[in-house]
């Protein structure tokens, strides 16, 4: 007993020693580099680490487009038997596409991922099901949201990137079971991965990427007789801003400037795009992403039963520009936009 109370001191160093080597670890290592985005002065400054940057580039390669294919000869719908929406295209394209989306989503389980391989007209497995509905999903971000991805566009790999599952996904997450020293935690106070570590609401998501919650702190009006914002809408606004700038990898600057966060006037273009985006991913997850609720087995939806929703670094993965801006759909533009009618 003596002994051990005598090396308690030292223990308790080595502890301490261990513990801030394990903090630190999850720091960048200087040096940082510091980018000016705006006025001299004004703080408009985006700080990178190069080491994290070469690591995001490496895993941002993509792979090669499948050679092209010839646009003669019969349509697919016609060739086939059971093709809803690539329809248009010829046997070629078709084939040449099929081999594209199992290259992007399922590329160690292949074509049995999503057939029935004795007859691949058969809609019997459920991943074939979801992939029609992403193949239209896919469609229309590149044609009714150019405000947002722009000519780059998206393609399956933009947020599967050879996986059946995107790594970056939510579910609702009311967090009742969460510890915290509040005695109501709210879904908050404890800190969350979702909202990078901090203690602000763990599911701001739910109200702001797919209901239309208010994305707001200051109020627009003058007070009288008028409540401003409450403060649960403060909260889950700095929620979504942890989540929006850790899912581009990029500081609060990127969008805002920092003396007046509310002003459109005063912020960079970027937060317009950024806006858009918000108007993008709330159709997405409500249109396409929560209908496959009942599509998906169980063991695909979460702990509330919702389906897997989309958010900002579903696509982004830590990067201003998914993919760093390449456009992998300039050489899919006919399997990856709606027929021309
Ligand atoms: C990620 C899911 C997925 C993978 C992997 C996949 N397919 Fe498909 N396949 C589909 C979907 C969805 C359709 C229906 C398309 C439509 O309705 O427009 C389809 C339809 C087909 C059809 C038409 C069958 C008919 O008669 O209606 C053929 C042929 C086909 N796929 C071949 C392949 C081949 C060959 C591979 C592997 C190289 C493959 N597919 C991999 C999702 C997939
Ligand atoms: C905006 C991002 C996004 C794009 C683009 C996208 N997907 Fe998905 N996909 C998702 C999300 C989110 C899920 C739900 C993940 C899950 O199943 O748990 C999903 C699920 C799937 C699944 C079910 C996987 C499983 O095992 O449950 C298949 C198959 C699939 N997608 C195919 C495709 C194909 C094919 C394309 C391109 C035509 C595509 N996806 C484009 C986001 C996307
Ligand atoms: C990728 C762009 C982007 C990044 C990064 C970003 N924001 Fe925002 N922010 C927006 C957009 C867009 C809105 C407006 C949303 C709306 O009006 O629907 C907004 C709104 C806000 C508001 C509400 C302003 C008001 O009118 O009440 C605050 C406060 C805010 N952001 C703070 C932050 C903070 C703090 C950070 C860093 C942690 C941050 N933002 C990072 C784009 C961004
Ligand atoms: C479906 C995929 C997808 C999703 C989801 C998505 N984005 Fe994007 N975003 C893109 C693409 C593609 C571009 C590149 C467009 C271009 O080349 O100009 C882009 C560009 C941007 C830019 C401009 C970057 C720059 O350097 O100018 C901002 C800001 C941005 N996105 C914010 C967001 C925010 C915030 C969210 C979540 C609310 C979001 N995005 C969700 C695909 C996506």
């Amino acid at each position: 007993m003596k002994t051990l109370l005598s090396h308690a001191p030292r223990l308790g160093l080595a502890f301490g020693v261990a513990l801030a080597a394990g903090l630190l670890a999850g720091c960048e290592v200087p040096p940082q580099k510091s980018e000016q985005s705006g006025y001299r002065g004004t703080g408009m400054a985006q700080i990178t680490s190069p080491e994290t940057l070469e690591k995001i580039a490496a895993a941002n390669g993509i792979p090669e487009a499948q050679p092209d294919a010839d646009d003669g000869g019969p349509r697919a719908k016609e060739a086939y038997q059971n093709v809803q929406v690539l329809g248009h295209l010829s046997e070629g394209q078709f084939l040449r596409v099929m081999t594209a989306i199992t290259e992007w989503v399922s590329p160690e389980q292949g074509c049995a991922y999503c057939h029935n391989v004795e007859n691949l007209a058969d809609d019997s497995l459920y991943t074939k099901k979801v992939s029609r509905r992403m193949l239209q999903m896919t469609q229309a971000i590149n044609t009714q949201w150019t405000s947002h991805v722009a000519q780059t566009g998206v393609t399956c790999y933009t947020c599967h990137r050879g996986q059946p599952v995107p790594a970056n996904i939510w579910f609702s997450d009311k967090g009742a079971q969460t510890a915290g020293f509040a005695a109501d935690p709210s879904g908050q106070n404890a800190p969350a991965k979702s909202v990078a570590y901090s203690s602000l609401p763990r599911d701001p998501f739910t109200s702001l990427l797919m209901g239309k919650g208010q994305i707001r702190v200051n109020g627009v009006e003058a007070l009288a007789g008028k409540p401003g914002e409450p403060i649960q809408s403060a909260e889950s606004t700095y929620a979504l801003m942890m989540h929006m700038s850790t899912g581009l990898g990029v500081n609060c600057t990127f969008c805002h400037n920092s003396r007046a966060f509310s002003d459109w006037a005063q912020s960079p273009p970027q937060r317009v795009t950024a806006w858009h985006g918000i108007q993008m991913v709330r159709g997405l997850n409500n249109d396409y992403l929560e209908p496959l609720r009942t599509t998906y087995p169980a063991e695909r939806l979460g702990p509330e039963g919702d389906a897997p929703k989309a958010y900002c670094s579903t696509c982004h993965a830590g990067v201003n520009k998914p993919l760093g801006g390449v456009s992998m759909l300039k050489d899919y533009l006919k399997e990856l936009s709606p027929p021309k009618p």
